[in-house]
């Protein structure tokens, strides 16, 4: 009977920085397949801020997640033993696998992907980061040709494909990002300017580069650059709050942008998003995002750690800003 290394929930960082020791180690048996399961080998992990979320069960957000049990994560892996016969053994499959090297899983709740160059870009632009991307910006931001749309975490999954959609929706582009490299990389991949929030000063830094004011802003990060960018907003602006990682390790809750009046004054909208709801029309999304990977307009960065004892620490990469592009890990 073969082995199963697994990382288990063991803490819960509500209201405080993720730590290595919300999880540890186990070692468990895997047990002969029941009817409809399917034993899928790991290969690839997927990493998401709201993962944060679901160690500290937000109800509405994420699925929540319980002391003990393994943590969950979607990941791209390869099936090894099937009693699910539309999952047959050797297929390639995406879906919430968890922590460990091996997943016994339903195969009806699998996803059978082709084992081609986008494997693991089903896992970001092909996966929800791309949906997200897609459906925040163009449903919610409704960017118009000649628009200037801004992105805070632009050098992320998310915020790298927000920039780059609202490039070939004809719009001008801005992104915020913590350093140099972020900042070269985002205008490498078509971005017009780049403001490194850490060592700018981003409200100046707007009134050069978005003088007649930002006519989309889909935020990431909320805090003090959301602050910034409602005092630059035009009339009638569309602010897609799409997540604030800025507040997910803090204790209290940040006090309300101050600059949220302008809302009024420019007649602009705020709207929260979240992915769900879109579901019917994620084939057309998926084809056009893919169509744009092929023609070479939309290009996507994976930065993928290494190895099963990594795994915890590159869940905490996104908190510190260490990843660029979509955080993967191989196990
Ligand atoms: N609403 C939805 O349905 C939905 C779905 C998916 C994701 N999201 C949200 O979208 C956002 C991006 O997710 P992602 O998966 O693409 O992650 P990501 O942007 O690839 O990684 C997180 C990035 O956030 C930035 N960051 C971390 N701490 C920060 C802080 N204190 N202040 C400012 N920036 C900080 C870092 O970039 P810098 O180095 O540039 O700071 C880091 O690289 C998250 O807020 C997530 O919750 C929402």
């Amino acid at each position: 009977m073969t082995q199963n290394r697994q990382w288990l929930i063991d803490g819960n960082p509500r209201g405080r920085a993720l730590a290595l020791s919300d999880f540890k180690e186990n070692l468990s048996e895997l047990v002969p397949l029941e009817d409809g399961e399917v034993r899928v080998k790991v290969e690839v992990l997927s990493f998401e801020p709201s993962q944060k979320g679901q160690l500290e069960v937000i109800a509405g957000y994420s699925a929540g997640g319980t002391m003990g049990e393994v943590m969950g994560a979607r990941g791209v892996g390869e099936v090894v033993e099937s009693r699910f016969p539309d999952v047959p053994e050797g297929s390639k499959v995406v879906g919430v696998l968890g922590w460990q090297e091996f997943a016994t899983v339903k195969g009806k709740v699998l996803e059978v992907v082709p084992d081609d160059d986008f494997l693991t870009a089903r896992l970001g632009p092909l996966g929800a980061q791309g949906l997200t991307a897609y459906f925040g910006l163009l449903r919610i931001g409704q960017p118009e040709a000649g628009d200037t749309v801004m992105v805070s975490g632009a050098a992320g999954a998310v915020g790298s494909i927000v920039g780059q959609i609202a490039k070939i929706s004809g719009c001008k582009t801005i992104g915020t990002a913590g350093g140099p490299e972020k900042c070269d990389w985002i205008q490498e991949i078509g971005f017009d300017h780049a403001i490194d929030y850490k060592s700018e000063n981003v409200k100046s830094r707007l009134k050069e580069v978005a003088f007649d004011g930002v006519n989309v802003f889909f935020d990431n990060v909320g805090g003090p650059v959301l602050n910034d960018v409602l005092a630059r907003i035009s009339n009638h602006a569309r602010v897609v709050i799409c997540g604030g990682i800025s507040r997910y390790e803090q204790e209290t809750l940040p006090a309300g942008p101050a600059n949220y009046f302008n809302v009024v004054f420019r007649q602009a909208k705020m709207e929260g998003f979240l992915l769900r709801g879109y579901e019917h029309d994620y084939p057309e999304a998926l084809a056009r995002i893919k169509g744009w990977m092929e023609s070479g307009e939309l290009q996507f960065r994976e930065d993928m750690q290494e190895g099963f004892d990594n795994i915890p620490a590159t869940l905490k990469r996104l908190f510190s800003g260490a990843n660029i592009g979509k955080q993967l890990l191989r196990l």
